[in-house]
């Protein structure tokens, strides 16, 4: 299994942030600057994104997933916390089937549970298309206004550093991740057996995931609760990054005291 890069900076119960499509680990940079005084933030890029390597070839969410644990198992961490934002919640969908035992609380936002449907699926090939002709840059400001609101898009040290993520992801990267996004299953069915204390979040203007999803999401599971965070669209992390943080701090500060 190709091998992924991970930044690690903290101390304490091991904290797992996965990124969104098409960015990279610096995503979480201002949890980590509210959070690391307590607990040891462990952030990777996922394929063809930031540091890390190309991508295996047909790699699925699943295998993703498995280059998450094999980096926990480097680090000798038996168990997380797990906090995914879009794709990176699909990534925390695949985790949970494979290795929940390992998982003691979730947190997702901005993502849903349900597959593709066929009108994403024909998207995803678009943009494949897209970037193997006319390369990444071809993508940059669609995605930027996709995720998000146009409160975020007038803001330049929001909107840029987004930008410049995206910049950093390799056409195979990129293309990796649509094709394993395409075919990821639908997680719905997993729902009822998220038996760890578990939130939810959502932009309030996030146009790729409803609050209403994320409420019904929430109600399918057993001990969580959604909270909509306004002034946000898609990447509610950095378009309202002191919200973000006091909810997942306040959240995981909890679990502390049980
Ligand atoms: C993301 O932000 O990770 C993407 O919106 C996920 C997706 O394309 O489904």
């Amino acid at each position: 299994m190709s091998r992924l890069a991970i930044h690690d900076t903290g101390e304490g119960p091991a904290l797992l942030l996965l990124h969104a499509f098409p960015l990279d680990a610096s995503q979480w940079d201002q949890q980590v600057a509210a959070l690391s005084d307590r607990y040891r933030c462990l952030r990777p890029d996922f394929w063809g994104c930031g540091s890390s390597p190309a991508p295996p070839p047909g790699a699925t969410l699943d295998d993703y997933a498995a280059a998450v644990l094999q980096e926990l198992d480097e680090r000798g961490i038996a168990d997380v916390a797990v906090c995914g934002l879009s794709m990176g919640g699909y990534v925390v969908f695949a985790l949970w089937r494979s290795a929940r035992q390992r998982i003691r609380a979730v947190v997702l936002a901005d993502t849903h549970a349900a597959a593709d449907t066929a009108d994403v699926r024909d998207g995803r090939l678009t943009m494949i298309e897209a970037v193997r002709r006319h390369g990444v840059e071809a993508i940059v400001e669609d995605m930027v206004e996709r995720a998000l609101s146009q409160s975020g898009r007038d803001e330049i040290h929001v909107a840029d550093p987004v930008r410049g993520r995206i910049r950093r992801c390799t056409v195979d990267g990129i293309v990796a991740a649509q094709e394993a996004m395409a075919s990821r299953p639908d997680s719905s069915p997993l729902l009822a057996s998220i038996d760890v204390p578990a939130l939810l979040l959502v932009g309030a203007d996030d146009t790729g995931t409803s609050p209403d999803d994320v409420r019904a999401m929430a109600s399918a599971m057993r001990h969580a609760r959604s909270e909509v965070i306004e002034c946000a669209g898609h990447l509610t992390n950095l378009e309202q990054p002191a919200q973000f943080s006091q909810l997942l701090g306040d959240f995981l500060d909890a679990l502390r005291r049980w």
